[in-house]
């Protein structure tokens, strides 16, 4: 009776999860799909517990609440622009977690003389082997995020060499494991082959890369905890565990496919390296650019029927959320239609945009994504570039050399005028120069994104 209820748990959470995943594919019904499945997984920790039988209750309550203190606190203090660093905490801390589970269980088995059998022995190498790649390549992750190592690929000659002849040195090793479970001193290499692994593979990528090799290493956690729900013969957890590597691994392709690189590229293109040839600041001379205050564009908007917004990854860092949601209701209420175009990877994580946006009250309605969006430009008279650049970059659509040529963007060059909001004429995260900010109709007005913003509030304001 007790394992029917356990079963049907398990069950019950995996439904929970599915639905949870589900209601995040939309931002309105994101934050109610996330507390779904975060109450999906208590029943499911819950069931487990149970089930083993290796705790009371007080231990149960008592673990829950201590974690999710340490939880609520830490999402409570992280900023919004932090959300990539304590996603790759998590992921680690996944990975550990799953690591240390497997490595008990063997020296549980070793302890008793027992040999493990069937997938046990194979889902032990593979959860220390993922869980430890997973923990040091989130580690190295965190640290390039929060600027606590250098966030340049870190490369050196035969660096693709050395890895590999690391990879094959852990399948041998996986193999001893997998055939004589009771011989620890294999696993134990195997588990310092695996963490070293992970700090080797995450070091030659580059900072700004980072979310995608997050994501990545979301899916990591979730296969290890895959394999860990075979070690344990559980099926919450392998349920859970496949949920995760797949949605993860549906993330980075849809990361990757939106920025129209390869996750090869990502992970061995060492992309982010200073470029040759000095500074990534002017690239080829494209001519002159025009500079105009937020008074002159004031004078644009008065006479204006249509705006759009497009905020990319400089509004992030100014945190000008608030200040353009001003700026949005005042053009509104002067009468002119206002809208937000959103990049699916503008700024620096996915849904970047629509976060920030949402959390300065701007309505889902008017934000629109890029293929709704796209057709209207020709019709706008105005388009507001806010701190986004590659995402911009009409090169992409017709210069092959361009290495970000192929990347869907925003065609805002195709609007009556171009307004473009920046600090000065440094490139984005591409390093490349970008066409539009020389083109007869863009105007550029120079400076901090929040600051401008206010200050072309106040001018629309009092023309
Ligand atoms: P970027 O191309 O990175 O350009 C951002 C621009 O913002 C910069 O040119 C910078 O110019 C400006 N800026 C920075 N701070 C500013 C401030 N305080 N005030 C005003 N402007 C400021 O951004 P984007 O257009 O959003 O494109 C995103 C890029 O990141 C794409 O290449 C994408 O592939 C990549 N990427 C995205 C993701 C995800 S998931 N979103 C993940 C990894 C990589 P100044 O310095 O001159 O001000």
């Amino acid at each position: 009776m007790n394992d029917t209820i356990i079963q049907i748990s398990y069950l019950g959470s995996a439904v929970l999860f599915i639905v949870g995943l589900k209601m995040l594919s939309s931002a309105k019904t994101a934050a109610r799909g996330n507390m779904i499945a975060a109450f999906g997984m208590l029943v499911a920790i819950v069931a487990t517990l149970l089930k083993q039988g290796v705790l009371g209750w007080e231990w149960i309550v008592g673990g829950v609440a201590v974690g999710g203190a340490i939880g609520a606190v830490a999402a409570l203090r992280v900023k919004m622009t932090s959300m990539p660093e304590m996603v790759a905490l998590l992921n680690g801390s996944g990975g550990l977690a799953s690591a240390l589970v497997a490595g008990a269980e063997l020296l549980a088995y070793a302890g008793r003389g027992e040999a493990p059998v069937g997938v046990v022995p194979t889902a032990i190498v593979l959860s220390t082997l993922i869980g430890g790649v997973t923990l040091t390549g989130s580690l190295i992750a965190f640290l390039k995020l929060a600027e606590k190592m250098p966030g340049q690929p870190i490369t050196y000659p035969g660096q693709q060499v050395v890895n590999a002849l690391i990879a094959v040195g852990i399948l041998a090793l996986g193999v001893m494991v997998a055939t004589s479970p009771l011989e620890l001193d294999p696993f134990w290499a195997l588990a310092g082959a695996a963490l070293l692994l992970g700090i080797l593979l995450v070091i030659p990528i580059g900072g700004a890369d980072m979310p995608v090799v997050i994501s990545l290493l979301n899916s990591y956690s979730g296969l290890a905890a895959c394999a860990t729900g075979f070690v344990l013969n559980n099926s919450g957890l392998v349920i859970s565990g496949s949920l995760v590597g797949a949605s993860g691994i549906i993330l980075t392709k849809i990361m990757c496919d939106a920025m129209n690189r390869s996750i090869g590229n990502v992970l061995f293109g060492a992309f982010g390296a200073a470029p040759e040839g000095g500074a990534g600041g002017g690239g080829q001379d494209q001519g002159a650019v025009k500079g105009y205050t937020p008074d002159d564009a004031a004078v644009i908007f008065s006479n204006a029927r249509s705006c759009i917004i497009v905020p990319g990854y400089g509004m992030a860092v100014a945190q000008a959320q608030h200040a353009v949601r001003e700026l949005a209701d005042l053009l509104e209420e002067k009468g002119i239609t206002t809208r937000f175009a959103i990049h699916p990877v503008a700024g620096r994580m996915p849904g970047h945009m629509n976060v920030l946006l949402a959390e300065a009250d701007v309505s889902y309605d008017k934000l629109i994504e890029m293929d709704h969006i796209n057709p209207e430009f020709p019709e706008t008279d105005v388009a507001l570039v806010l701190g986004a650049n590659d995402v911009v970059n009409p090169s992409a659509r017709s210069d092959e050399s361009s290495p970000i040529y192929g990347m869907p963007i925003l065609d805002v060059d195709r609007a009556q005028h171009v307004f473009v909001i920046k600090r000065s004429m440094n490139p984005g995260f591409a390093g490349i120069q970008n066409p539009l900010f020389f083109n007869e109709n863009t105007m550029m007005v120079f400076g901090d994104a929040k600051g401008t913003v206010l200050a072309l509030v106040d001018a629309v304001r009092e023309y």
